[in-house]
């Protein structure tokens, strides 16, 4: 079955699709995007992603293409017609179409939207097999992380070469010697004591939806945390890392920069997070029988 993607009104054959080439998102990378997790058909934390969305396009001052509610019909629409079970919905917006000229264009344009869906997998069942390897790269980001933009050069250089070293994911270092987030993830970290630590939300880091959908379901468990920054040093003498993003759900890092992250192993509160979180994208109460005997 062919892929159909939404763009600009019209759903259509996604190898068909096109945009024009003097799109300010083609251009200037003028644009934001989310990416939001389909499982079981249900679209996860979707909330979450709209309100960044929204926040997004107030930050780069774009005016939404369409409401929520038409949107949220989009989104259901795409996975319906795509027939996606477990998945992954993505949305772009841009400034629209303009003669090139970087400021905004005098007259105000329409934005653009497109919207595609792809199948990918459901929720993984082995938390070993999940663990994964990342390396570390300078953070050579602009200072507004916090904003999803479509520019992403330096992301896309830093995983870059995580894949040329056999890694998933590059955890990026900033200027000041602290670790920011990952390539296209939240960063996570369990210390000697068991604490676990991110980054506090500033301009350095996207505020992920999965890292607010984790934080909500840790408070309820009672799970303890710390939003501060992680130094170089700390990352690398933590017991455990792990990943969270709309892909990744919960990924535990069981390599650095090819050593191996305390034993080599998931550690056991990662286990726990996996578990937990697998709950959640379910959306099971979070004292339901443990998810790895569902
Ligand atoms: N990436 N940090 C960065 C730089 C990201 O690009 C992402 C998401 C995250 C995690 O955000 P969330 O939990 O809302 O997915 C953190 C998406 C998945 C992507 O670019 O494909």
């Amino acid at each position: 079955m062919s892929r159909i993607a939404y763009v600009n009104g019209r759903y259509v054959a996604q190898r068909e699709a096109c945009v024009n080439v003097e799109d300010r998102g083609y251009q200037f990378a003028d644009g934001i995007y989310e990416v939001v997790c389909v499982a079981g058909g249900r679209l996860i934390d979707e909330a979450l992603h709209l309100d960044r969305l929204e926040r997004s396009m107030r930050e780069l001052r774009l005016s939404p293409p369409m409401g929520r509610a038409a949107l949220r019909h989009v989104m259901r629409e795409l996975v319906a017609r795509n027939r996606i079970a477990d998945g992954l919905i993505y949305m772009q917006i841009t400034r629209g179409v303009a003669r090139r000229d970087h400021a905004f264009p005098a007259t105000p344009v329409k934005p653009s939207l497109v919207l595609t869906a792809r199948h990918t997998g459901p929720y993984p069942s082995d938390i070993d097999k999940w663990a994964a390897a990342a390396i570390t790269q300078p953070d050579l980001r602009w200072a507004r992380c916090d904003i999803k933009t479509v520019g992403l050069t330096a992301n896309v250089l830093a995983k870059q070469a995580a894949r040329e070293r056999g890694a998933v994911e590059a955890l990026l270092i900033d200027r000041e010697g602290f670790l920011t987030e990952g390539a296209s993830t939240t960063v996570w970290v369990v210390d000697a004591n068991g604490k676990l630590r991110t980054r506090h939300l500033d301009h350095a880091v996207l505020p992920g939806c999965t890292r607010g959908a984790l934080i909500a379901e840790m408070r309820a468990a009672g799970i303890g945390f710390e939003e501060r920054r992680v130094s170089e040093a700390e990352l690398r003498g933590a017991c455990e890392i792990f990943l969270t993003s709309a892909t990744s759900f919960v990924r535990p890092i069981v390599q650095l920069d090819g050593k191996p992250v305390a034993d080599g192993k998931p550690g056991p509160l990662t286990r726990r997070l996996f578990d937990l979180f697998a709950l959640h994208v379910r959306g099971l109460p979070n004292d339901a029988p443990a998810a790895r005997a569902a």
